[in-house]
């Protein structure tokens, strides 16, 4: 059978590996002269990234402009306030340095920072028209792989809107992906966003978008992470098991951009807003039932899925190799904390209409590749009942 015609979106270029973040200053000044540095509140300060970051700028010629006020998951204002400073600082390139949010943000300043509008215009779904400025993704935690796609996750907290401004332009010119900068993540952070990576590796796997490319990088990335991440949330400095969850987050990033991804992502969003969840805690959570939902589907993928994660399947069926993989993502949860159910960080019944509603028009959804019905949303949703 012939393949369905697919295209790929990446950076073009990526540098990967331990030191590369040394090299920020000189790989700055190809883009611009002016840099705005786009980060959260105090990780970056508080390890002395950020200090390395500016040093190196600096010997390169590059002036650094600060913007040190991404929340944990970035809201329309704060992208709208950092697009004001840009303008005034008239910088010329940004540099998105951070977990998921500052990458995120800083995505889109610089994607809308030559187009007319607000933030929450382009979040209603006006069209992006422009390139944006060039920018650059040095991530600094092994989950979203925001530093591999093109689209913005913001939140309209007023009105508990969770979703994506996209746009072709939106990609990073370049990536800087130093492990090292991981070294310092909390064990729980760890847990939360490589659970998120682990998601995105699957769904991107399953989605109904996958093709042999996507699918290449989605197994490569289920074999780094499943192998990994209890490595990585036990020995927080065990360099081996942090490369490879670095490694792996930018191959499922890659994966996710072109293939999409599942329900979990679909339900997700909704449901992080509306009980202040992080992302990755809520996609660990919800992996295993989406999988569950889906098993009739894809068993054969899940199977291979428990091979990767290093599971003897050998004299199992295919619906019970697959049942392995979906087994070894619970005991991944249960060993790193993480809930068995949404219950017990706040989900209630009355708000299943809500999570329903925001759920079934969401991109990921539409890419599951078992058809997605309101019926199933709410029976995962009934099972995460306590
Ligand atoms: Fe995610």
């Amino acid at each position: 059978m012939e393949l369905a015609p697919f295209q790929v979106i990446l950076p073009p270029r990526i540098k990967f590996g331990w030191g590369t973040l040394g090299s920020i200053g000189s790989e700055a000044k190809k883009l611009g002269n002016k840099a705005l540095v786009v980060t959260g509140r105090s990780f970056l300060a508080r390890t002395g990234i950020l200090d390395r970051i500016k040093a190196s700028l600096e010997e390169a010629g590059v002036e650094a402009v600060l913007f040190q006020e991404v929340e944990a998951e970035p809201s329309l204002e704060t992208v709208e306030r950092g697009r004001k400073l840009l303008a005034q600082e008239a910088c010329d390139l940004v540099i998105g340095a951070g977990g998921g949010s500052s990458l995120d943000a800083a995505k889109a300043i610089a994607g809308l920072a030559r187009e007319g509008g607000t933030v929450h215009d382009y979040f209603a779904g006006r069209a992006i028209e422009k390139p944006g400025l060039p920018w650059i993704a040095v991530p600094t935690t092994a989950g979203t792989g925001a530093e591999a796609t093109k689209n913005s996750v913001l939140s309209d907290y007023k009105n508990k809107v969770k979703k994506s401004i996209r746009s072709d332009y939106w990609v990073s010119s370049l990536v800087i992906w130093d492990p090292e900068l991981t070294v310092h993540k909390s064990p729980s952070l760890t847990a939360a966003t490589g659970m998120d990576a682990l998601t995105q590796a699957i769904e991107s796997y399953t989605s109904r978008g996958a093709n042999p490319f996507t699918d290449s990088l989605a197994r490569q990335a289920v074999y780094l992470i499943g192998n990994s991440i209890l490595t990585a949330y036990r020995e927080g400095d065990n360099r081996e098991a942090r490369e490879n969850m670095a490694l792996g987050c930018l191959l499922a990033g890659i994966a996710l951009a072109n293939a999409r991804l599942g329900v979990v992502h679909g339900m997700a969003h909704p449901v992080g807003i509306h009980y202040e969840l992080a992302h990755g805690l809520v996609c660990g959570v919800l992996l295993p039932y989406a999988m569950e939902y889906n098993l009739e589907v894809v068993a054969d993928k899940y199977a291979d899925v428990a091979a990767l994660m290093g599971l003897d399947t050998s004299g199992l069926d295919t619906k019970a190799a697959a049942q392995l993989a979906i087994d070894r993502v619970r005991e991944i949860n249960r060993e790193m904390g993480i809930p068995a159910k949404l219950g017990e960080v706040g989900l209630r019944e009355e708000d299943f209409a809500y999570i329903i509603e925001e759920t079934m028009p969401s991109g990921s959804t539409k890419a599951n590749p078992r058809e997605v019905t309101p019926e199933g949303v709410e029976d995962i949703l009934q099972r995460n009942l306590v």
